[in-house]
């Protein structure tokens, strides 16, 4: 969106460091993050503390542990081979499980069938999708599993948890994860425990603190959805097919804005809306001739598309190193609101355990908050955002 981001004037010499970068080294660096920061350290020192800042400890113990808590192929009708793994090592992040056990946005219960095999009580499984509630009843009961998924919209007011429950959810979206850690509280469940995602998914426009430490604290960030987006911005499991597609698309796009600049005289990126798949197989003129279409603009019968596509070139390969350093503070944020999401529980009389269940290769969404009731009785009542 921004040729010359705010932070290229802040930081010149860093920006131009990671200018004179070549693709060889941007491809190394993409891969490994950790080295960039001490690389780039010397420009902008607190990133000597990355590391250590999102070190976090691996809550399953071993490859034989998980792999004793993944259903077998051959009762994994329907689940994707990764929705599979990951399903099995967050399982086995949590045993003993506490019971009985809510999972939480459950689609087709993919875990909750998962659970039950290492639970001895039935799983339940809240779902708003009608279809996947009763795809899920069906499997349940295909597979002699103790489950049964009810047909809920986790979002209403009325929604009450039992309060001796283990309230699981693995990847609930944004509002979702974030109304399960308010509805543990305040049905004071026993046991709370989840792998969130998709922090943009909200309501509110800015991110809205959950615990009293962040709220209070004058020098808290202040984030915007779209500022959110960058904690989930990671195409680490996207085959490498799919990532040079995107950055051919990236490159039209690019070119597009150049050009649209131009002929609008105006000096603003205009967003354009996400392109229908077949285009992805044709030519940058035939992206511009869509996007202009899209946009209500009319292409000159001169226009020099040639020119144009070399722009986007020049300009992707700039993204691509700004972004080097963008993507350093992916993980940095993304922990920044679950720590929040941790201490909230803490207030709330939550003692919490927070690392990964899996390596990112599997998902990168890896992270796990699992928090076990210490404190007494339930709390009292709190309004909702
Ligand atoms: C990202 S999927 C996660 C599914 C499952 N936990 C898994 O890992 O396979 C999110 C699920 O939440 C469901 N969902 C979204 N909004 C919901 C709501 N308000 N109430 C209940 N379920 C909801 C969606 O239909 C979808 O199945």
């Amino acid at each position: 969106m921004e040729p010359r981001p705010g932070w290229t004037e802040r930081y010149p010499e860093l920006a131009g460091v990671v200018a004179s970068f070549s693709d060889h080294d941007c491809d190394g660096f993409e891969d490994n993050p950790g080295r960039l920061a001490q690389c780039l350290s010397g420009w902008l020192p607190s990133l000597a503390e990355r590391h250590a800042l999102v070190s976090l400890p691996t809550m399953t113990e071993g490859a034989t542990a998980v792999a004793a808590s993944t259903l077998p192929e051959t009762r994994a009708t329907d689940m994707p081979g990764r929705k599979r793994l990951q399903a099995g090592a967050f399982t086995a992040a949590l045993l003993p499980l506490s019971e009985p056990v809510i999972d939480w946005c459950c689609g087709k219960g993919h875990l909750a069938r998962t659970l039950a095999a290492r639970c001895p009580s039935q799983v339940t499984g809240l779902e708003w999708d009608e279809s996947l509630v009763v795809d899920g009843n069906r499997l349940a009961r295909q597979y002699q599993d103790r489950v049964t998924l009810r047909s809920q919209d986790v979002m209403a007011a009325d929604l009450r948890l039992a309060p001796d429950s283990h309230g699981v959810a693995l990847h609930a979206c944004g509002d979702l994860h974030r109304r399960l850690i308010r509805r543990a509280s305040e049905d004071g469940l026993s046991r709370v425990s989840f792998s969130p995602c998709c922090y943009h998914l909200t309501a509110t426009e800015f991110y809205q603190p959950l615990s009293d430490r962040v709220n209070g604290c004058e020098e808290a960030l202040n984030l915007q959805r779209a500022e959110l987006r960058l904690a989930v911005q990671e195409t680490v499991t996207a085959p490498a097919r799919v990532r040079s597609q995107t950055a051919q698309v990236s490159c039209w796009r690019l070119g597009f804005d150049g050009l649209q600049r131009e002929l609008r005289e105006v000096d603003d990126y205009l967003p354009v809306p996400s392109h229908p798949a077949h285009l992805a197989g044709g030519d940058f003129e035939g992206f511009c001739r869509w996007a202009a279409g899209k946009k209500g603009l009319s292409l000159p019968a001169e226009t020099d598309f040639a020119r144009w596509q070399r722009h986007g070139e020049r300009r992707f390969a700039q993204v691509r190193r700004h972004e080097l350093v963008r993507h350093l503070f992916r993980r940095p944020l993304e922990l920044w609101m679950v720590l929040d999401y941790a201490l909230f529980l803490e207030e709330q009389g939550y003692e919490v355990k927070l690392g990964t269940f899996c390596e990112r290769a599997l998902t990168p969404r890896n992270l796990l908050v699992d928090a076990i009731r210490v404190c007494g009785n339930p709390p009292a009542q709190h309004s909702h955002p």
